[in-house]
């Protein structure tokens, strides 16, 4: 009975001591010498020339914009961190493809001819193109007034299809939005066929001094994000997560941030 005791009594100072010597030494966790483990990156084409979806701040260079907002709470709903790269909007969706970027966000419409290239989210902004007209232009008053006249685009728009179903116009297609929004300040062109969003942002900034929105909406377009035919997992990943931001207000946060109620 004794010698039962000394034995535990040996053996609780022999467990204890272990115990109190395993809290001398750091979690792996906490090591310093042990490298960070890097957060999962995902890289984000965007042409970040189209206010208020994707542009940049002027005073701190960063990409600001409804898109870029909606993408980053994406990533985070994924665990990713998000790296914008911006690059020319014909020049997206071939670099998803050849695997340049992991995903597009660009205020890009979801069309059948583009959906055979790449994989589309579900929508998730409704919007559809307008005509922006000189302030002083009485004589476009809507489509059909644009034959045979001068129409500025961005190259590789929805845009610049629209314009060129136009008889007899003559389409000017520029690099990006703003320099066909320049040609028509300076009088090179007549009309400019944009999405109506960056439109109506772009009248509203500059007080209407630089031109007007006439006649009705020429179509009806919804914008997704964009992802490669080879990933179908991070496309599940990034549509799931979209759900997720539209169940849990965070895309309604968002959107009030940049569009109002
Ligand atoms: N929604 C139009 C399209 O898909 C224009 C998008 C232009 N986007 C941009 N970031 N420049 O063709």
């Amino acid at each position: 009975m004794f010698k039962k005791a000394i034995v535990l009594v040996i053996l609780c100072t022999f467990v204890l001591s272990m115990g109190l010597a395993g809290c001398g030494s750091k979690p792996a966790a906490q090591d310093p010498a042990a490298p960070a483990e890097a957060p999962k990156k995902l890289l984000v084409g965007s042409d970040t020339a189209f206010a208020p979806f994707e542009y940049q701040d002027e005073k701190t260079q960063e990409y600001v914009g409804f898109d870029m907002d909606l993408i980053r709470a994406v990533g985070e709903e994924m665990g990713y961190e998000v790296e914008i790269q911006g690059m020319p909007f014909d020049g997206l969706i071939p670099a998803l493809e050849s695997g340049t970027i992991d995903a597009l966000i660009s205020a890009m419409t979801i069309r059948d001819d583009r959906a055979e290239r790449v994989t589309f989210s579900q929508p998730y902004y409704l919007s559809g193109l307008t005509i922006v007209v000189h302030p002083d232009n009485n004589t476009i008053k809507g489509f059909d007034d644009l034959v045979g006249k001068n129409i500025a685009v961005q190259i590789g728009t929805t845009g610049s299809e629209m314009a060129k179903g136009v008889k007899d116009a003559k389409v000017r297609e520029f690099n990006t939005a703003p320099e066909a929004f320049m040609e028509l300040r300076a009088g090179g062109v007549d009309a400019v066929i944009n999405d109506k969003p960056v439109n109506d942002y772009y009248l509203a900034q500059t007080g209407g001094k630089d031109g007007k929105s006439v006649g009705e909406p020429l179509s009806t377009e919804e914008y997704g994000i964009a992802t490669s035919k080879k990933t179908p997992e991070l496309s599940k990943a990034i549509d799931d997560a979209l759900t997720a931001l539209k169940n849990n207000g965070k895309y309604d946060e968002i959107y009030e941030k940049w569009f109002g109620k």
